[in-house]
């Protein structure tokens, strides 16, 4: 059965602590970092090794926009502006995915990309990330990732790449400080070669388990 996000955040009554089947909350982990700087690359590792769901926030807007979906044409059209979606449309499609996926545990990639993001999580879906990974990479090196990464994305061209640098330095950092003053960022150096940054994950995750 899938994880019931919604019913998982209802305090307990007396009468179900005693039942064993009580659903416990998802353990949800923040991945980090600017475009390019690996976030989805190193999750694919993270799911490998340690057994999470890999949720990203970009891939459920994208497969929105290929479903048909009446909100199709603006989260296109804010994806190709470097733009964050609002909220409650990206939300809906990860508590969706939360509770399909049967898991219960959680990589929440490119997400939150905002304040606005990070309060709605809080308020909606009224789970605590264990901590969040920030993969810290140079804008020149995540550019030259960008610009051959090659995956058909219209937003991997140099103007909106430069748009997204943008965002991402006055939206998104924002976010990785309010989690960082409440000492639950790990901070990793994303300028290295993948398996070099996979040990540097790994012993974060290990010292988790
Ligand atoms: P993000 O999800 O953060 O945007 P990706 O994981 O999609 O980043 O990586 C962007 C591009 O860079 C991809 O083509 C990927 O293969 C490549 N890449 C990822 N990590 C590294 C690394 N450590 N060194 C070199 N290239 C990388
Ligand atoms: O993480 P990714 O690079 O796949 O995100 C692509 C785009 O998806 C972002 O530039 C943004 O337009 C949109 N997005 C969003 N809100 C998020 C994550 C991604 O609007 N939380
Ligand atoms: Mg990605």
């Amino acid at each position: 059965m899938g994880t019931n996000v919604e019913a998982s955040n209802q305090p307990n009554s007396s009468e179900d602590a005693n039942v064993s089947t009580v659903e416990k909350k998802p353990a949800v982990v923040f991945v980090l970092g600017g475009p390019g700087s690996g976030k989805g690359t190193q999750c694919a590792n993270i799911v490998q090794q340690f057994g999470y769901t890999h949720l990203s926030a970009g891939d459920l807007l994208r497969a929105e926009i290929e479903s048909g979906s009446e909100n199709g044409t603006m989260i296109d059209n804010m994806i190709n502006e470097g733009q964050i979606v609002p909220s409650e449309v990206t939300i809906k499609l990860l508590q969706r995915a939360m509770e399909e996926s049967g898991n219960d545990k959680f990589l929440i990639d490119g997400f939150p990309r905002n304040e606005e993001n990070r309060a709605s999580f809080e308020n909606l879906i009224r789970i605590e990330p264990e901590f969040i990974l920030f993969f810290v990479c140079p804008e020149e090196e995540m550019e030259r990732r960008l610009l051959c990464r090659n995956q058909g994305r219209k937003d991997d061209n140099i103007e909106a790449i430069r748009k997204r640098f943008k965002v991402f330095l006055e939206s998104s950092l924002p976010v990785i400080s309010y989690y960082d003053a409440m000492g639950k960022v790990f901070k990793i150096n994303a300028a290295r070669p993948v398996e070099d940054v996979f040990e540097s994950v790994k012993s974060i995750f290990d010292k988790a388990d």
